[in-house]
């Protein structure tokens, strides 16, 4: 399976003949809870002795046939569905500190993260450094010893900053801790964790499903990361599973060390409940089916797009990845050759909102990743309660207007803008 190329992975990985109905495509088992075979076998899966289903808030079958898509995609050791991509960012952070611990974090990230990062994690005992990814130093310098995780988005939203993967992969390896990088708008374009990132999130929500009409989330693990000292919870004794050592029972899974996914998913699902309906993983299986041929297409339009902004002369500024002069446009072609993916800024000579307000085919929505194409003003919407010299070291002024370019045709989108510049 791993020799499989995205095109195939997105259509088979994960799912087996299923020898009672030969369903061709994954079926949905929409059951909170599983019949065990006998009172032995209830008892080997609540010590984790035996893996299957016991309740669908910890496993599921159609759960687990999107999980292990994901993993395949992302080309992790394993996956864990939750029910949001918030929620995935939340029980990785968690999952890797302790109260009193650190990360360090790119400062231009997803408003929602930010918010999370500095309002929510002190509130739970732990704390983030943000830092300008733009040079990787700046990541080694705000590393102490309570620093837990590095942590970056492969294509920040809505600023567009692609960081040097490899260089901050180093840093963290040499801290003896854990790259995180949030790949919810390059999926399917770029795979962190073969450039040295330990841990994936994703909001499935956007590209993921591409439909707009499921809110999920992922965490894909390596399966390379060894936990040392810094890191207990993987190596001492686990109360709630009477001693169990992560590392020890789950350290080697036929060469992968999945300890950190195991106890996400004992630990943190099973008694905060982030659960995703197994009717979203099903929908999310569609979605994947067609992921590789929509981004490239999604990146193609967003490219045309781009290039007829930069043409207009209402336009004042564009930002995409993917146009010479961009910051991180040499980045973006050696990691994502394939495209870089659907969403663009830009600002325009004149009122932003009153832009907005008059497009028609255009949606003013707060998404990204899906077929329609959205606009949305993050610095009132999505960025709206960072202060504005924190939105504007973010890179994300008044004036930035975000397009998360979808699968119209190209002319008919240019044609809407430029009616409502006019
Ligand atoms: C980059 C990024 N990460 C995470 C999230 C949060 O995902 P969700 O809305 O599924 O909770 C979003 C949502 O916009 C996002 O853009």
């Amino acid at each position: 399976m791993s020799h499989w190329h995205l095109e195939t992975l997105g259509i088979h990985a994960g799912q087996s003949h299923d020898p009672q109905t030969g369903s061709a495509t994954v079926p949905l088992y929409m059951t909170a809870a599983y019949q065990f075979e006998s009172p032995e076998q209830a008892a080997a899966l609540f010590e984790l002795r035996e893996f299957g289903n016991i309740y669908t808030r910890i496993t599921n079958p159609t759960t687990a046939v999107f999980e292990q898509r994901m993993a395949a995609i992302e080309g992790g050791a394993a996956a864990l569905a939750v029910s949001s991509g918030s929620s995935a960012i939340l029980l990785t952070v968690l999952n890797l500190t302790n109260p009193g611990d650190e990360i360090v974090s790119a400062n231009n990230l997803y408003g929602g993260t930010y918010q999370l990062f500095t309002n929510v994690l002190p509130m739970l005992g732990r704390s983030a450094r943000f830092v300008d990814p733009a040079d990787p130093e700046n990541f080694r310098k705000a590393i102490t010893d309570k620093t837990k995780a590095l942590y970056v988005e492969t294509i920040g939203n809505p600023a567009l900053f692609i960081p040097d993967f490899e260089a901050i992969a180093a840093i963290a390896r040499e801290a003896g801790v854990p790259l995180v990088a949030d790949n919810t708008v390059a999926a399917g374009l770029f795979r962190p964790l073969e450039y040295g990132a330990d841990i994936a999130v994703l909001s499935a929500t956007k590209y993921v499903g591409g439909h707009g009409r499921a809110v999920g989330g992922v965490i894909v693990e390596s399966g390379k990361f060894h936990w040392n000292e810094k890191f207990p919870m993987f190596r001492n004794p686990e109360p709630s599973y009477h001693g169990l050592v992560y590392q020890d029972a789950f350290g080697n899974m036929d060469g992968a060390n999945i300890a950190f996914m195991v106890r996400a998913r004992t630990i943190f699902l099973r008694d905060m409940g982030m659960a995703i309906s197994p009717f979203n993983s099903w929908l999310f299986l569609q979605g994947l089916e067609t992921l590789a041929l929509r981004m490239r297409e999604h990146s193609a339009n967003a490219l045309t797009i781009a290039r007829g902004l930069a043409e207009n002369s209402l336009v004042e500024w564009v930002n995409y990845p993917g146009l010479p002069g961009h910051p991180a446009h040499e980045r973006a072609l050696r990691y994502m050759p394939r495209g870089q993916s659907g969403l663009l800024g830009f600002a325009i000579r004149g009122d932003g909102k009153k832009f907005i307000g008059n497009l028609k085919l255009l949606k003013h929505m707060v998404n990204i990743g899906d077929v329609r194409t959205i606009v949305t003003h993050p610095a009132s919407t999505t960025h709206q309660q960072m202060s504005p010299e924190d939105r504007h070291k973010a890179g994300i002024d008044d004036n930035y207007i975000r397009l998360s370019v979808g699968l119209e045709n190209t002319d008919d989108v240019l044609a809407d803008i430029e009616q409502a510049l006019q």
